[in-house]
């Protein structure tokens, strides 16, 4: 279970996640949606201890992680891997490496620096690329991949450090709806398969609704919506993303994993309650 107690950021006088309250039990798969600005990033970041809280507290298997030092701080980052939006691969470096780097808290800097690695290692990286369809990769460099290669094989870098919890911001966001539908498809099978939390930044409710079980909405900092994808009515998309907000929120954006439909007109707010859920 991973909970946050009354948990604020503030940047400045700026308050970029404001009082949020949330528990995650272990293996959930939860989107995070909100408009541009939320606080989307900030809460994600502050679970992974990139960014300090200002105020409240996060635990996880009731261990409070917000002030952990040293090497429990490195084995609470290698609990909850981050998937970013642009990847974030060594591009230069081949791919099986790139997934090596994934246990780099477990191991020496002689040994990293010279990359060399067990062939344990090595066999269990291609095992995990095999699972997520680009093994045949492996020997490539990062650069010659699609950008649904890489989020695999950034994701593959995350399930090396056998991870408890997979943190993804905007995992889809570079990406066309093909690849963007592979690698939900991959989130979600590692969610269920391997029993992980995911917890997930989404920009289009299209795919939160399609592959999480949880939506949380925020807006200015807040949670503003926290159910399952049902009770995500228009009335609540309206609260989230404002009135303003909603056509963009529903619009198929190339963000969105919605495939084989055609390209939908961007639609004023008032047409929605037509739109399938
Ligand atoms: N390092 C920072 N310094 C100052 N302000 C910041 C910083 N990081 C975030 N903010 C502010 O905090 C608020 C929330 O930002 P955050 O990046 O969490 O939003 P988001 O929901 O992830 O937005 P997006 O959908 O654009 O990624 C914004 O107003 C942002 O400008
Ligand atoms: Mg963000």
């Amino acid at each position: 279970m991973l909970q946050l107690d009354k948990v604020t950021r503030r940047f400045g006088t700026k308050v970029a996640v404001d009082n949020v309250t949330i528990e995650v039990p272990e293996g959930q798969m939860v989107g995070v949606i909100g408009a541009s600005g939320a606080g989307k990033s900030t809460l994600l970041r502050m679970i992974n201890r990139l960014i300090d809280t200002t105020e409240g507290e996060i635990a996880f298997a009731g261990t409070n992680v917000s002030t952990l030092k040293g090497q429990k701080l490195r084995n609470w980052q290698r609990d909850c891997a981050m998937i970013f939006q642009q990847f974030n691969l060594v591009q230069r470096l081949d791919v099986v490496s790139n997934v090596l780097h994934g246990m780099l808290n477990g191991r020496s800097t002689l040994a990293t620096v010279f990359n060399v690695w067990p062939r344990q290692d090595i066999e269990r990286a291609v095992e995990i690329l095999e699972r997520l369809g680009v093994a045949e990769n492996a020997a490539k460099r990062a650069e010659a991949l699609s950008g649904g290669q890489q989020q695999r094989v950034a994701i593959a870098r995350a399930l090396m450090q056998q991870p408890k919890v997979i943190l993804a911001d905007e995992p889809i966001a570079s990406l066309d709806p093909r690849n963007a539908q592979i690698v939900m498809q991959a989130l979600r099978d590692i969610n269920r398969d391997d029993g992980i939390t995911v917890i997930t930044n989404l920009h289009t409710l299209d795919t939160a609704r399609t592959y999480c079980e949880r939506i949380i909405g925020m807006q200015a900092g807040k949670v503003v919506f926290d159910g399952g994808p049902d009770e995500l009515t228009e009335a609540a998309a309206r609260d989230i993303y404002g009135a303003d907000g909603l056509a963009e929120a529903f619009s198929e954006a190339t963000t969105s994993t919605s495939l084989g439909l055609p390209q939908r007109p961007r639609k004023p707010a008032s047409e929605l309650e037509a739109m399938p859920a």
